[in-house]
């Protein structure tokens, strides 16, 4: 399994901390930037992931930004992406039991290190269930076009 991460500026920090958990996992992903903390367009980076899905250059994204909203916003109107902003474990478990969602986004200013770290581990651990969950997924393809 192969990871893609982003963040903006607001997103720097915790994206560093995440990619050493990551790390210590011996996870592999693609830092798709920022790369330093000056400010910038949290669009880009959502993009950038997202892209890297779609194309298979990974599985998964995780996305980071100062409230994950942003990224979330942008990362949703990528054709075959399914991201789910999450600020707890028991959601971050839920948007891949019941949502598959590809990718998972979260706020660097409102998340703390610690339980960013516990939201990954729980996300990365999570099987989609299928079954009813199926049918839905596919009815956001069918009604939308995304
Ligand atoms: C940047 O100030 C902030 O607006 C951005 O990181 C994000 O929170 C937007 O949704």
């Amino acid at each position: 399994m192969k990871l893609a991460i982003g963040a903006d500026h607001a997103g720097y920090y915790l994206k560093e901390q995440v990619k050493e958990f990551l790390k210590s996992k011996n996870i592999d992903f693609t830092d798709y930037g920022t790369f330093k903390i000056e400010s910038c367009d949290y669009p880009e980076y959502a993009y950038k992931v997202g892209q890297a899905i779609v194309n298979g250059e990974a599985d998964l994204g995780i996305l980071i930004c100062g409230t994950g909203i942003g990224m979330s916003i942008t990362a949703n109107k990528i054709k075959g992406i399914r991201a789910a902003l999450v600020y707890d474990e028991q959601t971050a478990k839920l948007s891949r039991q019941h949502n598959d969602a590809n990718v998972l986004c979260m706020g660097g200013r409102l998340t703390p290190e610690e339980e960013a770290k516990k939201i990954v581990d729980v996300w990365l651990n999570t099987s989609f269930e299928g079954g009813r969950h199926e049918k839905r997924i596919k009815l956001i393809s069918q009604l939308t076009g995304l």
